[in-house]
């Protein structure tokens, strides 16, 4: 029997920085309105750069192997999560294998959102504890800035997003006391309007006309009231699974690190589960939502700062477009 543990866990943001202030030259906005309803001050962007996904999950990943321990030819399979990828076709995982200079291992890409990196951890946990790898990289990685609506049209949803990625090393070991214990996933895809981006789609010829553009169907649209409501709903929901299925109370958790999408949401979990805001991490002052990445930079940021320790156990927990959503419980 094995079980799988996260080894290393690094990330990378691009340097460009966006403040809330900076958002307010162009668009009708505030840093006093973007922070009392976000609890966001700023974000990274690639800018102009011409970087991708693939390009900042070679620079986390990058500093997995630089410590020396695991080396490329240790890697058996990578999990990639993006829900903006370099390109239309194929997903951004193989474009990453290359850039990193990894051999000809398997890649999977997938495209769950803000859920992704949970979605990920999940199916690398199951190629682990089949027998069937040993070192999986699982990548969430995100180039939100270049999609979004920097004007007034598209304020409500533009102040939200930022770009960065995070790359776990997730690896096989035999105590199976420690690394993932559980995890618990979930979708709705009767919500799939109120959040996502509708262009380019291949059910319109050419994938993209000229309509599409005029009303901005390449830009991500959000019903934010309506996430906000489902988003304070399935995050203590899942945690709560999570706690039932291993028979423990929210009290035994030491470290929550939530998806971070807005500092209103991951409050209001927090106050409704009743657990120590100092247990529940947050971090979305800086990096604004980073969708697939946010959780690994929030853990990475976490393990930094000494919140984690061995023998702790943390709960990851997620909401997003799709909806998709979940939880992911590991003992460190
Ligand atoms: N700056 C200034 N004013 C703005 C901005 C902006 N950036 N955006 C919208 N407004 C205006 C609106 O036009 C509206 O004006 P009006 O009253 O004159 O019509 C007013 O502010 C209120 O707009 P609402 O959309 O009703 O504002 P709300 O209080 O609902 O806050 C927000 C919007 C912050 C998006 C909120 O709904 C929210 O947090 N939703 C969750 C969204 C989220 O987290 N999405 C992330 C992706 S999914 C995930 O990760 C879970």
């Amino acid at each position: 029997m094995f079980n799988s543990y996260i080894k290393n866990i690094k990330y990378h943001v691009p340097p460009g920085v966006l403040t809330n202030d900076d958002l307010s030259k162009f668009m009708d906005t505030s840093d006093e309105w973007i922070s009392t309803r976000t609890g966001i001050k700023k974000r990274h962007t690639v800018g102009d750069s011409g970087q991708g996904p693939a390009d900042l999950a070679v620079n986390a990943a990058k500093k997995i192997f630089d410590e020396g321990q695991t080396q490329l030819e240790d890697i058996d399979f990578v999990v990639f999560a993006t829900s903006t990828p370099d390109r239309f076709v194929p997903g951004a995982g193989s474009m990453f294998q290359d850039k990193l200079g990894l051999n000809k291992v398997g890649v999977l890409d997938i495209r769950q959102g803000c859920s992704g990196f949970v979605y990920a951890l999940s199916v690398a946990d199951q190629f682990i504890k089949s027998g069937q790898y040993k070192n999986i990289l699982v990548v969430g990685s995100e180039v939100q800035t270049s999609q979004l609506d920097f004007d007034d049209q598209g304020r409500g949803t533009a102040v939200l997003f930022g770009d960065g990625a995070a790359v776990a090393l997730l690896s096989r070991q035999e105590d199976i006391k420690k690394g993932i214990l559980s995890f618990h996933l979930h979708s709705d895809g009767k919500y799939i309007d109120e959040l996502g981006t509708f262009a380019p789609s291949s059910t319109t010829k050419d994938i993209i006309d000229n309509n599409m553009i005029k009303n901005r169907k390449h830009h991500i649209h959000m019903n934010g009231r309506e996430v906000f409501k489902h988003a304070v709903k399935r995050f203590p929901e899942v945690i709560k699974e999570c706690l039932s299925y291993n028979d423990l109370d929210v009290s035994d958790i030491d470290l929550v690190v939530p998806h971070q999408a807005n500092y209103r949401i991951t409050k209001s979990v927090q106050e409704q589960l009743n657990i120590d805001k100092n247990k529940v991490f947050s971090n979305i002052h800086k990096y604004g939502n980073t969708t697939a990445a946010s959780i690994g930079i929030a853990l990475s940021e976490a393990i930094e700062d000494k919140k984690v320790n061995d023998g702790d156990l943390i709960m990851l927990a997620s909401f997003g477009a799709g909806w998709y959503w979940a939880s992911l419980l590991m003992r460190w």
